[in-house]
């Protein structure tokens, strides 16, 4: 095991990993860190239609959407070295356009929605080097971002995005899974 640190908000951290880990094959990359700004109990005022934190906004757009783009640059060759190319994008079903019944959340939604676009773009683009590139909605988990009230308790989240994890293949190339497996409308 080998942990180093990582600022996502800051592209020069990004390129520094990549060069700290360059030559070395990767297997997956999961890109999970991501930002709502506060937890979804009690910070969902700061970006509705009638009060919108706009620093806020542009700050969940770096680390929601830009920054996984940016990690599938610099980690390119090592995740071409590896054995299962496979890379996935940890989206939300607040990024689902067809399952939006409720507004709210604009900033976390288009990030994740944005992330969707990134993600079949590249699964469009990458495919022919024997890439597999999904997003996976991980359930209302009860994480920081999450919240108490939330569905899924952690472990029960994590095991079952495992499991899916484990069994993506190049058939799942380009899909919006959930954290059982399920297609998600985009
Ligand atoms: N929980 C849910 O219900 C839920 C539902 C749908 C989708 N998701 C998605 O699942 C993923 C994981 O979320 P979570 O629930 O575990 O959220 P969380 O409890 O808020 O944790 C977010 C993680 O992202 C990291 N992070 C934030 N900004 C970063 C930055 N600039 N550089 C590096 N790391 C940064 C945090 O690191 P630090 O602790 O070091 O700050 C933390 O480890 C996210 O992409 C989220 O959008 C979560």
């Amino acid at each position: 095991m080998r942990i180093e640190a990582l600022d996502l908000e800051d592209r020069a951290s990004v390129s520094a990993l990549a060069q700290r880990l360059s030559g070395m094959a990767i297997d997956v990359l999961l890109n999970n860190a991501g930002l709502y700004g506060g937890s979804w109990d009690n910070a969902s005022h700061r970006q509705s239609h009638d009060s919108m934190d706009y620093d806020l906004w542009e700050q969940i757009m770096r680390i929601n959407v830009l920054a996984p783009f940016q990690m599938v640059q610099v980690l390119r060759a090592n995740l071409a070295a590896g054995e299962r190319k496979l890379i996935i994008n940890m989206s939300s079903d607040l990024g689902s356009i067809a399952n939006n019944a409720q507004g709210q959340s604009y900033a976390y939604r288009s990030s994740k929605a944005a992330l969707n676009m990134v993600t079949k773009g590249l699964s469009v683009e990458l495919a022919d080097q024997g890439f597999t590139v999904v997003c996976m909605a991980p359930g209302w988990t009860q994480t920081d971002l999450g919240g108490a009230s939330a569905q899924w308790p952690v472990a029960e989240s994590v095991a079952n995005q495992r499991k899916v994890i484990a069994g993506l293949a190049a058939q799942d190339n380009g899909r919006f899974v959930d954290l059982l497996g399920r297609s998600v409308p985009w």
